[in-house]
């Protein structure tokens, strides 16, 4: 039986991915390593976790020793790797976290399967990343797989230096590898810190929604399984040593983003029409904000044949009634630890 290491699978992405593969692939033996920081969760992969193909170990990818050790043991046939620390606030107020998981904690990975890989043949090192590492768009133009990299969060800058790293293996050891750049991810099991979750949490409970700014902002959402559709893709059909972006033609300023999600709130919570706007509340901005970002993605749909299967509203109905039936483990989450993070964030702006 193949082998898969995923890391990061308890968190938010990383948790779909688990659970498309494990359900997808019986025969692949899917093995999810995980720190289990305060976004890795296995309330995630409830319903996964007793496959016979599933396996969970927990474990730091910084400890390059430990991290050796598991490859040795299990003799991994590929790694798709989206283990990473991923709030840029969380990366502004302290960047060392972000530095160690994001860098060191990739070249560890790489070096261990570069130590079991002495035949390269028919192995695949998958590093998953994202759109942050090209910069900051002006109001028009998109990233492409050649823009320069310009990252501008200590967030943004480890993961382009985990990308660097990852090609330079590719060039120097000929380590068989692939990357893919993604624009913002929504659905559900998202991390409430994240302004998407953050603020269906808040509205639910007539809490503020904070708006960093004016609100003029622009991301690009994908619906986190369109996202696993193309990561399944590109790691099975991706030609080594290639870039991929994925994103989903789908740019909102956050404000108008906040907008929509107030209307679909309205409807689901059967609150009258406006009432859960009243709690936009616009707070001191981002330090080094990005203003825009957005994806080109048409080499992953030309060259594979991928398309995202939402349309964003749908998604983003889809999402909310995901949130208010799973109140539990948003309430799970959300007490203790996280809510003096919670606090600490947004009172002082
Ligand atoms: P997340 O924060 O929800 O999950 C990260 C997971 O990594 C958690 O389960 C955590 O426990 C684990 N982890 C953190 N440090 C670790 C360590 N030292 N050792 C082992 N495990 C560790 O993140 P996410 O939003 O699911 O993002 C997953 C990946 O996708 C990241 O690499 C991120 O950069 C990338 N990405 C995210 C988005 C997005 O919109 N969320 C978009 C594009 C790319
Ligand atoms: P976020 O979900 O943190 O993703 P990223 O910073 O990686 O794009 O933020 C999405 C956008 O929403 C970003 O422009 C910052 C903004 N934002 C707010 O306005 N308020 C919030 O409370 C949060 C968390 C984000």
């Amino acid at each position: 039986m193949k082998s898969i290491l995923i890391t990061g699978g308890a968190g938010f992405i990383g948790s779909h991915v688990v659970r498309c593969f494990v359900r997808k692939y019986p025969h692949l033996r899917i093995v999810n390593l995980d720190k289990l920081t305060y976004a890795g969760n296995l309330a995630n992969l409830f319903d996964v976790e007793k496959e016979p193909n599933y396996e969970f170990i927990k474990a730091d990818i910084v400890d390059a020793e430990a991290i050796s050790e598991i490859f040795r043991q299990y003799q991994f046939d590929a790694v798709i790797h989206l283990a990473a620390e991923s709030h840029v606030d969380r990366s502004i107020s302290n960047p060392m976290e972000f530095i160690f998981t994001n860098i060191v904690g990739t070249v560890n990975l790489l070096n261990a399967a570069r130590e079991i890989w002495q035949n390269p043949e028919g192995k695949r090192f998958y590093h998953i990343s994202t759109d942050e590492v090209y910069g900051s768009l002006g109001e028009t133009g998109l990233f492409l797989e050649s823009t320069a990299y310009d990252p501008r969060s200590p967030y943004s800058a480890s993961k382009a230096s985990s990308d660097h790293l990852v090609r330079a293996y590719h060039h120097t050891y000929k380590l068989p590898v692939v990357i893919s750049n993604c624009s913002n991810n929504y659905g559900s099991f998202q991390f409430p810190e994240k302004l998407i979750p953050l603020s269906i949490n808040n509205i639910r409970q007539n809490k503020p929604i904070p708006i960093y700014g004016k609100g003029e902002n622009i991301r690009d959402w994908l619906y986190v399984e369109d996202h696993a559709s193309a990561i399944d893709l590109i790691f099975h059909e991706g030609k080594d040593g290639e870039t991929y972006n994925i994103g989903g033609n789908n740019e909102w300023t956050n404000i108008h983003l906040i907008r929509a999600l107030c209307r679909v709130m309205d409807k689901k919570l059967d609150r009258p029409t406006g009432d859960s706007e009243k709690l936009i509340t616009f707070v001191k901005d981002r330090a080094g904000h990005d203003l825009r970002y957005a994806i080109d993605s048409s080499k992953l749909q030309k060259e594979l044949g991928w398309q995202p299967s939402l349309q964003f509203e749908e998604g983003l109905e889809k999402t909310v009634e995901w949130y208010l039936s799973n109140e539990s483990w948003m309430n799970n989450i959300t007490s203790g630890e996280y809510q003096k993070y919670y606090d600490t964030q947004y009172n002082k702006r």
